[in-house]
């Protein structure tokens, strides 16, 4: 299973303008990190699942796990994926996760909470180890979103992982997420 970790600063209020996502704290960026991770084309990857953990106001946080295995009745773009994370935000409960949506839960956890039900971590981040020198098949990747991840949480997930780069430059998010299901699809 390959499982892809993004820290968002983006909104937890479900009252957002679905056509204004940069407004909502960023929301088009965790909607391009969400089909990066899950959709080949038309198919879905059903060894994948995004989780995003959103600590914008006014009641973060928040997180959002998308199943490529059992996700339907969503359509692959920011505006169709924004419509799916609106639905969570107004159902979402307490720390259990509850589905919203289908393949879609949403729970109180933390991101602390989410590092730790998760193994096998590989936070991305520049200064790492370059992926082309490891023999990594799959894993738990943790990445952050345009703010990069806030220092206390990075410091927390780096206590069970560790970094791993795609090379020198500041890549978008999305972009990210992209080169790791390439670079893992090579295997
Ligand atoms: C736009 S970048 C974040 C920029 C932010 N100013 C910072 O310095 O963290 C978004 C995320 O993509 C990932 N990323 C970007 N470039 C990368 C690289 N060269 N190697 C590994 N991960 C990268 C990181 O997880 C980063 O948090």
């Amino acid at each position: 299973m390959r499982t892809f970790l993004m820290y968002s600063h983006a909104t937890t209020d479900g009252n957002f303008d679905i056509d204004n996502l940069y407004e909502a704290g960023r929301l088009d960026v965790v909607a391009r990190c969400c089909m990066g991770a899950l959709w080949i084309s038309e198919h879905l990857r059903d060894n994948v699942q995004f989780i995003v953990s959103l600590n914008g106001g006014p009641r973060p946080p928040i997180a959002i796990r998308f199943d490529g295995q059992k996700l339907g009745d969503i359509f692959p773009s920011e505006k169709g994926i924004a419509f799916v994370i609106k639905k969570a935000l107004k159902a979402v409960q307490d720390k259990d996760w509850v589905a919203c949506h289908q393949g879609v839960s949403v729970s109180r956890k933390s991101f602390q909470d989410l590092i730790k039900d998760v193994s096998n971590i590989y936070v991305l981040d520049s200064k790492g180890e370059n992926i082309s020198k490891t023999n990594i098949k799959d894993g738990t990747f943790v990445l952050g979103d345009q703010a990069g991840i806030q220092a206390k949480e990075l410091a927390f997930a780096l206590r069970k992982g560790k970094k791993l780069s795609l090379g020198k430059y500041n890549y978008l998010a999305s972009f990210a997420v992209a080169v790791v299901n390439w670079v893992l699809d090579q295997k």
